[in-house]
């Protein structure tokens, strides 16, 4: 199962590299505006540090904006995955980008047919976003174990991107369910390592150590 993070904070994507967790990352205009600065600019250092793909997302919403904004993003650096939204110009501009060997992530996917038709035209990634369907009382989960089977249906090649991950159980059932990627806040990737039996465990042994040692 292939880590993603989701975020454009540096430093976190630096801390998770450093753990050797991170195989690409995902970003989104909302945590592109919650860094500031110059988006760009911080695009390409994301490109820079990170060896896997990086989902970069145009802000146009017609075709023509969307391809045109693409042929930009794809100079900040060769791991640069196109994010798309999921409307109809979107599906027409992510089948133009993957034709020309760019490839695409579909996202704000929330229904099955949705993420066929993202199968169907051969994106890169496609992105259901679990916790956004949970929010409204649906089951963020039952969406992904159903375009998994889809897929496996049909022989798709596009990634699911388990997206809008919000607490450990949603990586645990992207786990099980076998989705090829989830993408992951920085705060949800540090839960991934703890347990408190293990800080129970840790800290019984060492004071059991010290026991001994002064006595
Ligand atoms: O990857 C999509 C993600 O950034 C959306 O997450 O928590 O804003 O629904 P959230």
């Amino acid at each position: 199962m292939k880590f993603f993070i989701d975020t454009a904070n540096i430093k976190e994507i630096e801390e998770a590299k450093k753990m050797g967790l991170i195989d690409g990352v995902t970003t989104n205009p909302s945590l592109m505006a919650k860094e500031g600065g110059n988006v760009n600019e911080i695009a390409k250092k994301i490109c820079e540090i990170v060896d896997g793909p990086v989902s970069l997302e145009v802000l146009a919403t017609d075709f023509e904006g969307m391809i045109k904004e693409a042929r930009e993003l794809v100079k900040f650096g060769p791991n640069v995955v196109i994010k798309i939204p999921m409307t109809e110009e979107g599906i027409k501009a992510s089948y133009f980008l993957e034709r020309e060997g760019i490839p695409t992530n579909v996202t704000l996917v929330f229904s099955l047919n949705q993420a066929l038709l993202v199968g169907k035209i051969g994106a890169s990634y496609v992105s259901p976003f679990v916790g956004r369907l949970d929010d409204i009382g649906e089951r963020g989960m039952k969406l992904v174990e159903e375009i998994v089977q889809v897929y496996k249906n049909y022989n798709f090649k596009t990634e699911i991107i388990v997206a809008s991950i919000r607490h450990p159980e949603h990586v645990r059932q992207a786990a099980l369910i076998g989705a090829h990627i989830a993408t992951i806040p920085f705060k949800v990737i540090k839960k991934l390592a703890s347990h408190p039996l293990t800080d129970i465990g840790l800290e019984k042994f060492l004071s059991d150590f010290q026991k001994v040692k002064g006595a």
